[in-house]
């Protein structure tokens, strides 16, 4: 049974192939190879749902790099330790968890709904700017309520920060040489926590933390007590870039798959026509009964991973779908070509919404869906993501027909450097009304 040699290198698909086309070359790895396959020698890409899967709950095996976007900043008493981390993931899940999300619907909804009610109709617009206002609106609101018009502006610049930092170079520098982009990236991180230490100690002082994620950060749990100052500072960058920023891109992907299909775009609007005239009236069980509202989205993010390519390392010489992989290798997990077998989805090309869902139209689970991840690193926000994204493609749907504008070049650019995005999508709203 076992293979104990190593995985198939693929015929001229070296580094220089993958730099010319990422996507191409990973689709091509997958044909000529299956499950694993060898980028270049120590680098393996998993390419099928079952390693890709395995990779990544076995933690102990494949570690995920230490690599926080914005690092914990320098101070007295060191790194968070491992403790202060498991503490700050379980509050901020008190925060983020279906339950915590389901409750603030209609604040959500809201949120949202202004995207749709402001965009300008009848001409080519670029549209992610402002989709990505838009989440990081409904995002910083979600983390720190009332508290978050002080701390937008200051969000708005970490996402550009991240933005100069994952721009494809040349040359990647030591974690510890100071570039100009990490010396901006540190600015931004200093200016984010200077304007949210004065809100903690506030909040701290006056005994009202609030309900939201920050406040139930600052809750000391009866295991480990309040969680210090600096760990709530340290992670919340991270945490709020990533309100706004994977939703983005998923919603750049959605916006121009209901451009493309406008019958199902007329199938959400139908749905959405069932949500309350105010948004603020939605409720969890209006957004649970968005079916085909929600498949969209699922379909949409099988088929463009925002998250395309995960990365993990190997600790010590393992198996892997049989192969040897030596210890020090790198793994790269490869939802994309993991939701483009026909074995887990059939036709898998195909723009097919309906697949999640079963003959009664209830949500079904018909094959492989890593977009979010899974296993001990699986994506913190998904509850919050679905909603977001959802409740934007049924108000948008509701208000306006999409269309993409004509001429033989499609109005965007995909870029697979750190997610799959569009870049630079135009689209054009026409009233339904
Ligand atoms: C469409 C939207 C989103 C997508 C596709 C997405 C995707 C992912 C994926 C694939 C991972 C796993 C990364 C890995 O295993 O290396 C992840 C992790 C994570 N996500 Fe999301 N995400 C989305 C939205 C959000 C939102 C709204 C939040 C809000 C808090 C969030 C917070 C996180 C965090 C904190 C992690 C790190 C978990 C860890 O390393 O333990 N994500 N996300």
């Amino acid at each position: 049974m076992g293979r104990t040699h190593e995985p198939p290198r693929l015929p001229e698909g070296g580094f220089a192939a993958w730099s010319r086309d990422r996507l191409a070359v990973a689709r091509r790895g997958a044909d000529e190879c299956g499950d694993v396959w060898q980028l270049e020698p120590g680098v393996y890409v998993a390419a099928t749902a079952e390693p890709c899967e395995a990779v990544l709950r076995r933690a102990q095996d494949f570690p995920k790099a230490p690599s926080p976007l914005f690092p914990p900043l320098k101070r007295s008493n060191g790194a968070p330790t491992p403790e202060e981390r498991a503490h700050a993931h379980a509050a901020r899940m008190r925060g983020l968890r279906a339950q915590a999300v389901a409750a603030r619907t209609g604040e959500i909804a809201t949120g949202v709904a202004r995207f749709a009610d402001c965009w300008p109709t009848g001409q080519d617009v670029e549209i992610l700017p402002p989709v990505r206002r838009t989440l990081a609106e409904v995002g910083v609101r979600y983390l720190f309520s009332e508290d978050a018009p002080t701390l937008l502006p200051f969000a708005s610049r970490l996402f550009l920060a991240r933005e100069v930092l994952v721009r494809p170079s040349r040359w990647v520098w030591p974690r510890w040489v100071p570039t100009p982009a990490r010396r901006f990236r540190t600015r931004q991180q200093v200016a984010f926590t200077d304007a949210l230490r004065p809100i903690v100690r506030r909040r701290r002082s006056s005994g009202r933390l609030g309900d939201d994620v920050l406040g139930q950060m600052l809750r000391p749990s009866s295991r480990h007590g309040p969680l210090p100052d600096e760990a709530v500072l340290d992670t919340l960058p991270g945490i709020t870039v990533a309100t706004f920023e994977t939703p983005s891109r998923a919603a750049g992907w959605i916006l121009l798959q209901l451009a493309r299909h406008p019958r199902a775009a007329d199938r959400v609007a139908a749905e959405a026509a069932l949500l309350p005239a105010d948004p603020a009236a939605t409720t969890s069980t209006h957004l649970d009964s968005l079916h085909y509202t929600q498949a969209v989205v699922r379909e949409v993010l099988r088929l463009h991973p925002p998250s395309w390519l995960l990365t993990r390392h190997v600790r010590r010489r393992t198996q892997l779908a049989g192969y040897t992989i030596d210890a020090g290798s790198t793994v790269l997990v490869c939802p994309y070509t993991a939701h483009r077998d026909a074995r887990e989805h059939p036709e898998p090309d195909r723009f097919q919404p309906e697949r999640w869902l079963d003959d009664t139209g209830s949500p079904a689970e018909p094959g492989a869906f890593l977009s979010f991840g899974t296993g001990p690193h699986g994506c913190e926000g998904v509850a919050l993501a679905m909603a977001m994204l959802t409740l934007l493609t049924a108000q948008t749907a509701r208000r306006h027909h999409l269309s993409e504008p004509p001429g033989p070049e499609p109005g965007y650019q995909v870029t697979t450097f750190e997610g799959l995005a569009t870049v630079g999508l135009r689209l054009r709203a026409t009233s339904r009304s």
